[in-house]
């Protein structure tokens, strides 16, 4: 007979907020967020991000996290058991993580190599002509760094949400935090580091438009982890008595502040190389290509490289556990196997994906999506843009009008006033109801046209 196991659970507010931290902060924040508030004016980049967090982010972090605590169950038996004919939308949300845990493990493997390079003293080498392109390009070596970053990240999974995953969060984001503002203060003794603050921070008005807010809210979903099923998962393991209003503030306030201060550290280093903005290129290139040859350029550089990659390795693995955790938990909802059964598969479906999304790089990059501006795609950022691009806005958009028309908005409000009065309730459906709708649909609308080369945004 089957037993009613008890659903496992943080231990309390702070696990909570360390974990569900640690998957906002990732790569996101680390090597996008910085490159879009250059980009789109600065500071008012950084005013609108801000802005949008504490009202759009806020209301879905609270949403998703409510419904994962008042029903007790991942994405898909959440919106199951409080109206079956929603189902839908919790498959459409646990299909996102299936998507991104492995090819966010084939970028986080690279993070493993070039931790390993640094810390070994071969940081320069990482810096010759072609070397990133050489090293993604090839065939067992990245595979096997990517095997190595989700093997990790099963371990941490294996171990359950108590032992594995809190303990590992509540070490590894304390010390992000203190290698990041470590990081930002030997940057900004660089020479011409100045220069690039102002860069990054000075409002520059005639950048901004109806793009900065679209950039900005693209970003913010992403990074806040939301639209995926993830934080309806974490929501599952909180318990009753948290306050959960305020352990939103405290997840957006560690998200906006590191990717903050990763701008503070990243675009001041890339204007201590000289020539500035034109270095600052989007994506993988930055991380991989420019900040070695900064490193590279000055004494102690090669301590720093390698305190910084460790910093980005912890902050792409505690993402991919939580990516990780919500697949498990999907999967153990359903099956009810054992749980390091369902971290096999979960293990072995990623390296299927995950495989042919390293190999794009190389021996496979004929495999591509053609844009209509004659540019393409490959695997990976195929993966990327049907889960980022498309199906996250269909799944937020789907989860505000479930939440604001099917279930109701009091339904939220009286799971979050279990622990304490919800201070923004009126707020709260205002956003959901009319206001988030509006600008999912915009972002969807945009990014699709973006993806496939019409505008460019
Ligand atoms: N929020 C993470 C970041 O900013 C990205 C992420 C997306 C993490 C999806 C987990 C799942 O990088």
């Amino acid at each position: 007979m089957e037993t009613t196991q008890k659903r496992s659970s943080f231990t309390g507010k702070i696990g909570f907020v360390m974990a569900a931290a640690g998957s906002a902060v990732g790569l996101g924040n680390i090597w996008r967020f910085p490159y879009l508030a250059a980009e789109y004016g600065g500071g008012i980049f950084l005013l609108v991000y801000i802005i949008l967090s504490i009202t759009l982010g806020f209301a879905l972090m609270c949403g998703e996290i409510a419904l994962g605590r008042r029903t007790g169950l991942s994405a898909i038996g959440a919106f199951q058991k409080l109206n079956k004919k929603y189902s839908f939308i919790g498959i459409l949300a646990s299909i996102v993580p299936m998507m991104i845990l492995p090819y966010y493990s084939v970028i986080g493997g690279w993070v493993c190599k070039y931790l390993t390079m640094f810390i070994s003293g071969n940081g320069g080498a990482t810096v010759n002509g072609t070397y990133f392109e050489g090293f993604i390009g090839g065939t067992a070596e990245p595979i096997g760094w990517f095997l190595l970053f989700l093997g990790i990240t099963a371990l941490v999974v294996l171990f359950g949400v108590e032992k594995g995953i809190e303990r590992v969060s509540k070490i590894m984001m304390p010390v992000l935090v203190a290698l990041t503002i470590g990081i930002a203060i030997y940057v900004l003794t660089l020479d011409n580091a100045m220069e690039g603050v102002k860069y990054y921070l000075y409002p520059d008005f005639s950048k901004f438009s109806f793009n900065t807010v679209l950039a900005a809210m693209g970003q913010l979903f992403y990074s806040m982890s939301l639209a995926m099923g993830i934080m309806i998962t974490y929501g599952s393991y909180m318990k009753k008595d948290v306050n959960l209003e305020s352990s939103v503030h405290q997840i957006e306030l560690f998200d906006t502040g590191i990717a903050f201060l990763a701008g503070l550290m990243i675009i001041p280093a890339v204007f201590s190389l000289g020539g500035g903005e034109e270095n600052l290129g989007k994506g993988a290139g930055l991380m991989f290509v420019t900040l070695p040859k900064v490193f590279d350029n000055f004494t102690g550089g090669e301590v720093v490289g390698a305190v910084f990659f460790l910093l980005v390795l912890f902050a792409a693995l505690t993402s991919s556990i939580s990516l990780f955790e919500t697949v498990v938990s999907v999967l153990s909802d359903k099956f009810k196997w054992k749980r390091k059964w369902i971290c096999l598969t979960v293990f072995l479906g990623s390296t299927a994906v995950g495989i042919p999304c390293s190999l794009g790089h190389g021996i496979w990059s004929a495999v591509s999506v053609p844009k209509v501006n004659g540019g393409s795609m490959t695997i990976l950022d195929m993966f990327d843009f049907a889960s980022n691009s498309v199906l996250m806005p269909i799944v937020a958009l789907c989860t505000c009008i479930f939440i604001g028309y099917v279930i109701k908005p009091q339904t939220i409000i009286q799971e979050i006033e279990i622990a304490s009065t919800f201070k923004m309730k009126k707020m709260f459906s205002f956003i959901i109801r009319y206001v988030a709708p509006v600008c999912i649909i915009l972002i969807l609308g945009f990014s699709v046209l973006e993806a496939v080369g019409i505008i460019t945004v």
